[in-house]
This record gives structure tokens, sequence and C-alpha cells, in this order.
């Protein structure tokens, strides 16, 4: 009897000990916006793993939006990585305002955010074709400009109650308290040709696909009011070239309206009728979006789209995974758990859900 008890014991201990938890870092490399970052990394890895980087709002944490909404215990079942950043400037509100942040490889928080997604994909093999950014009110601005700033880096977005990228160019504070609520008053309005400058601006030369997004919003939002979803429509649509196809009422959930652009694998809008700020996060409908879940949609171009994001530069995704795959060989798969990094000049298109293909 005292000896099984002893067995129970340490196997209960050791269940305890390996169980995973959000952790901070400290080293993930240069930190130009003083960022802070926590990660949650599952016990049970794939071999090359996808990144949430998911981001808080305005006064909040990388811990406290952890606490918000449950994307851990779906990264146990599916294992992906979770990056938390924490704003630690301007009310803690991440800086979507300077032209160092809205700017690629500029500075501030997207870049830190930028480094610890480096980090993630250098320590435990990460694979550069999945990052996923995700966030509620502040983090949902700084998705879009994550999304603007770095499309080589994400292969696809969600954003809960924000703004366009560069909205809040010229602000001086991306705050709630800061005394220049133009944009959050819905006060700057610009066309898609007028947004998509700022967007290519954030890049010059860049010339690859933009992320996968979607953006939803409240009706009700007086802090970033409503005409902001059609300012972030006007952007996205501009910058993929994509016209409205159809709306889907009561989509995903009673009072939403799901708005539909190009094939809607692209970008899609959410409009949440009666929601004031911010719109709950739906996890499901988010990951089915990011590709974790569900089925990415089939046959269609836009699927190559999603799966041959590998447009780090090729030396440094060289470098990260040590592999690279040539013309014709197999780079993904369900089951597959070899090398995903295509020869330069080919992208790892999903022939069937068993066989991706570099071509
Ligand atoms: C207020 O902020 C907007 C950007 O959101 C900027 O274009 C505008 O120039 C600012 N206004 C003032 C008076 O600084
Ligand atoms: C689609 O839904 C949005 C949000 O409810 C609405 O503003 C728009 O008028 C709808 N468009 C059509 C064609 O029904
Ligand atoms: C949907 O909106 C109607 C009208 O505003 C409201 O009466 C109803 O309670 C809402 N339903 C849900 C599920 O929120």
């Amino acid at each position: 009897m005292f000896l099984l008890k002893s067995v129970f014991h340490s196997a209960l201990s050791l269940a305890v000990a390996y169980a995973a938890s959000l952790n901070q870092v400290t080293n993930f490399g240069d930190n130009p916006g003083s960022t802070n970052m926590y990660i949650y990394v599952p016990d049970s890895l794939p071999t090359n793993p996808a990144v949430i980087v998911a981001l808080h709002p305005c006064g909040g944490s990388g811990p406290e939006y952890f606490s918000l909404y449950d994307y851990h215990t779906p990264a146990d079942q599916h294992g992906y990585i979770l990056i938390y950043p924490s704003a630690t400037r301007d009310s803690n509100c991440f800086d979507a305002y300077t032209a160092a942040s809205l700017t690629h490889n500029g500075g501030s928080d997207s870049l830190s955010i930028v480094n610890m997604v480096k980090y993630a994909i250098s320590t435990y093999g990460a694979d550069a074709s999945k990052i996923y950014v995700t966030g509620s009110s502040s983090g949902a601005i700084m998705t879009n400009v994550l999304v603007g700033a770095y499309p080589d880096i994400f292969a696809a977005g969600s954003a809960f109650s924000g703004m366009p990228y560069a909205c809040l160019f010229g602000a001086g504070g991306a705050s709630p308290g800061n005394t220049n609520q133009s944009c959050a008053q819905g006060q700057i309005k610009k066309s898609g040709a007028q947004w998509a400058s700022f967007v290519h601006n954030g890049y010059p030369g860049y010339t690859g696909l933009y992320p996968r997004l979607q953006v939803w919003h409240g009706t009700a939002d007086t802090l970033i009011v409503y005409a902001l979803l059609g300012q972030e429509i006007n952007e996205w649509t501009a910058v993929m070239g994509l016209s409205f196809t159809t709306n889907e009422t009561n989509t995903p959930l009673p009072n939403y309206t799901k708005m539909i652009y190009g094939n809607g694998n692209q970008f899609q809008a959410f409009s949440a009728q009666g929601v004031g700020h911010f719109v709950p996060t739906d996890v499901d409908t988010v990951l089915d979006w990011f590709g974790i879940t569900g089925t990415l949609p089939t046959s269609s171009t836009s699927i190559s789209k999603t799966t041959s994001r590998t447009q780090l530069p090729t030396t440094s995704t060289t470098a990260i995974s040590g592999c690279v795959v040539a013309e014709y060989g197999q780079c993904g798969g369900i089951g597959y758990a070899g090398c995903s990094t295509c020869a330069p000049s080919y992208t790892c298109e999903q022939l069937n859900d068993y066989y991706f293909q570099c071509l």
C-alpha cells in the first residue's frame, strides 16, 4: 500500500512538472519597442509547429490576454506555439502611430514582435509559413500594422475592433487617452487607393501576397467607431484587389454578418449587430481561418497562396530549418514530418491533404 501510494505521488508530481505554462522570454533578440515576450509551448509539438501571436488591448498585458481567451487548450490539442507580447509604453498600447512601427524593419513594437516570431522559429523550428496574428482593440490595430509592414512574416490575421494600417500615423499616440482621436472617432476617411499607398510605403518594393485577413467590428462601438470597419475594408480590399461578393447573415453567430470579398479565402469582414467595444474573440472561427482546425478551402488558387508563404529571406529560412526541399519534393501533408522549406524560387503547394509538393 505504501509503495503504491508513493508511486502514485511521483506520477502525479511528474504530470504537474510537465504541464505547459505561459513563460516570459527575456533574451529573444533586438527589442526596440521594449516589448515583453511571453510564450506558451505545448508539451507535445509537431516538427514544424505553427505560431499564433495574440495581442492584448490597451492597458492590458500578454498574461492577461492569455487568460481572457482560451487559445492554449486547442494549442495542446493541435500543437501550435502561442506568443503573447506585452506593450510597456503609452498606457500599454501597441505602437501603431510612429513611422518606425509602421515601416518594415523600422523598429519599435512591430519589429520587437517580429523578433519574437524569429526566436520561436529558431528555438522551436516553427514553420515560417504558418505564422498568424490576432488581437483585440489595440491588439487589432497592431494586427493591421503587422499585416501591412510585415506581409512576408505573417500568413494570416484576425483583428477584433481595430483600425486600418496607418490610420494613427501622425496622431502622436495610440491610446484612448491621447488628445487626437480623429481616427478612433471615424473622422479619417480614405479611398482604397489612398490606404493602399500607405500600405505599400510601409514595405516599399514588396511584391508578394499580403496575409489573409479577417476583421471584426461591433455596430455599437463608441471607442473605435463602427465606421472604422468600412475603412479597413477599403484598405485591404484595395491592397488585395478584391471586390464585394456576398453577405452571409447570422454567421458565425446570431446578429453577426459575414461579408465576403473575392472568393472569401483572402479577406472577410464581420459586422456584429449591437455589439460594442470590443467584439469578443470567437476562437473557433479564428483557428479555422488560420487553417489550424477545419479545412482550408480546397481546389482554389488561394490555397496555394496560404501554404506557399515561405517568404522570409531564403538565406535565413534555410539557416533556420537547416533543410531545403528540391523541385517536386514533398514539403508537407498529414503525417509528413520532414522539411517544409522549398529551394529558392519554388513554393510549397498543397496537392491534397496528404501531399504538398515544391513547385
Ligand atoms: C491627428 O491624427 C491623425 C492621424 O490619426 C493625423 O493625420 C492628424 O494630422 C492629427 N491631427 C493633429 C491636429 O495633429
Ligand atoms: C452586407 O452587410 C453589411 C453589414 O451588415 C451591410 O452594411 C451591407 O449593406 C450588406 N450588403 C448587402 C449587399 O446586403
Ligand atoms: C439580435 O438582435 C435583436 C435586435 O437588436 C435582439 O432583439 C436579439 O436579442 C439579438 N439576438 C442575439 C442572440 O443577440
